[in-house]
């Protein structure tokens, strides 16, 4: 086996003590024996250590019931596509500086970074399929919204959740990481912001946007854009109109003040309301959400405390790695001492909370 999958014998020992690789059975005179279903496993766990995850995420990533050889598959292509595009992003950007720097041109900081692709979800993307994916519930309420329209524009389309597969869908997603990790089978993605959509006035019956404004330049005119094209406007936000909305969630207001920070510059729910004519309606979120998104695991604190958990919920690059190791650090504490239960212990019976989320339906 180690021969077969390029590893040392050690590594198979290790990954067997560790439990990440138990192989099913042992041959009479004490060999480990592989069945079928350990080669996947082994195959899948070799596969995520190539792409640098550490020991502990690809334990979570493998063990994840969730997902099945499939669902690997699609994931682990998505994430070769994304490191070959930022392979062939990072070429073209150092192509193009060794060309500037050869004509002794200046080069600016913006067109440095460009080296990095700098954005974010260029950056962070590869991250999202880990825990990102459709809520059955929240995308019930989504497809209410959306009526009898038959022609869906999902803007700030991401790898694709919540776009209904009864419906004619194209999508829109300026991240090339995202759009590479879009299954092979899903709606059409077109290259493009929500601040300038490329398609005629009312292209689409429906027009959808989910946990995306916030990420926008200019979010109130990616909204009038969405009116423009569509005749009906359906997007999924978050309100921070009310006063103390920090205190909504716990995370927040115990471990994580500096979200506060993060949405400063976000308009009010009313104002973007106000810009397409929509009216809001809360999106509670289920106690065992099947989408990671931030507010996903209120009754789930230990959830916070996973890495790939996190990294798939922007919110803590933005902050920055100093709060994040605070916060993680002293929801750890709070959990081992019993004090994040008692603060929270109203939480336990609770199927679903408003966490701030809002429909905005025009
Ligand atoms: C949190 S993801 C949401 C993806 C998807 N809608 C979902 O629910 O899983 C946010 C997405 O917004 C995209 N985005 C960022 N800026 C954008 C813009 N100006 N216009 C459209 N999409 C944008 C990001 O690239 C990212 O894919």
């Amino acid at each position: 086996m180690a021969e077969l999958a390029g590893v040392s014998v050690r590594t198979l020992h290790h990954y067997d003590a560790i439990g990440l690789v138990r192989p099913s059975a042992r041959t009479a005179a004490g060999y480990r024996a592989y069945s079928a279903d350990d080669v996947e496993r082994l195959r899948e766990v070799l596969a995520y250590r190539r792409l640098g995850f550490g020991l502990r995420e690809v334990a979570a990533l493998v063990d994840d019931a969730s997902v099945d050889a499939v669902a690997h598959l699609r994931r682990l292509r998505g994430l070769l596509l994304e490191r070959r595009d930022r392979a062939d992003a990072m070429v073209t950007a150092i192509d193009k500086e060794l060309d500037a720097r050869a004509k002794g041109l200046k080069v600016t900081p913006e067109e440095q970074l460009e080296v990095l692709g700098a954005r974010l979800y260029d950056a962070i993307g590869g991250a999202y399929p880990a825990t990102r994916r459709t809520d059955p519930r929240i995308a019930a309420q989504i497809w209410d919204a959306l009526g009898d329209a038959r022609t869906v524009l999902n803007v700030g389309a991401g790898t694709g959740s919540y776009e209904p597969a009864d419906r004619d869908v194209t999508a829109v997603e300026p991240s090339a990481v995202m759009r590479a990790q879009r299954p092979a089978d899903a709606a059409p993605c077109v290259s493009a912001a929500a601040e300038r959509l490329p398609f005629e006035d009312r292209s689409f019956d429906a027009a959808m946007a989910v946990s995306t404004v916030h990420h926008w330049g200019d979010p109130v005119a990616g909204l009038r854009e969405m009116r423009r094209v569509a005749r009906r406007v359906v997007v999924l936000t978050f309100d921070t109109d009310e006063p103390r909305w920090q205190d909504r969630f716990w995370l927040t207001r115990d471990y994580l003040p500096e979200f506060t920070d993060v949405l400063a510059d976000f308009p009010s729910l009313a104002g973007m309301a106000a810009a397409i004519g929509a009216r809001t309606e809360p999106v509670p979120v289920p106690w065992d959400c099947a989408d990671g998104l931030f507010e996903a695991y209120w009754r789930r604190p230990e959830a916070y405390l996973a890495d790939h958990v996190r990294r798939a919920m922007s919110v803590w690059t933005r902050v920055g790695p100093e709060p994040e190791r605070r916060a993680v650090q002293s929801l750890r504490a709070d959990l081992r001492s019993g004090r994040w239960a008692d603060r929270n212990g109203d939480l336990v019976d609770r199927e679903a909370a408003d966490l701030g989320l809002r429909l905005l339906i025009a």
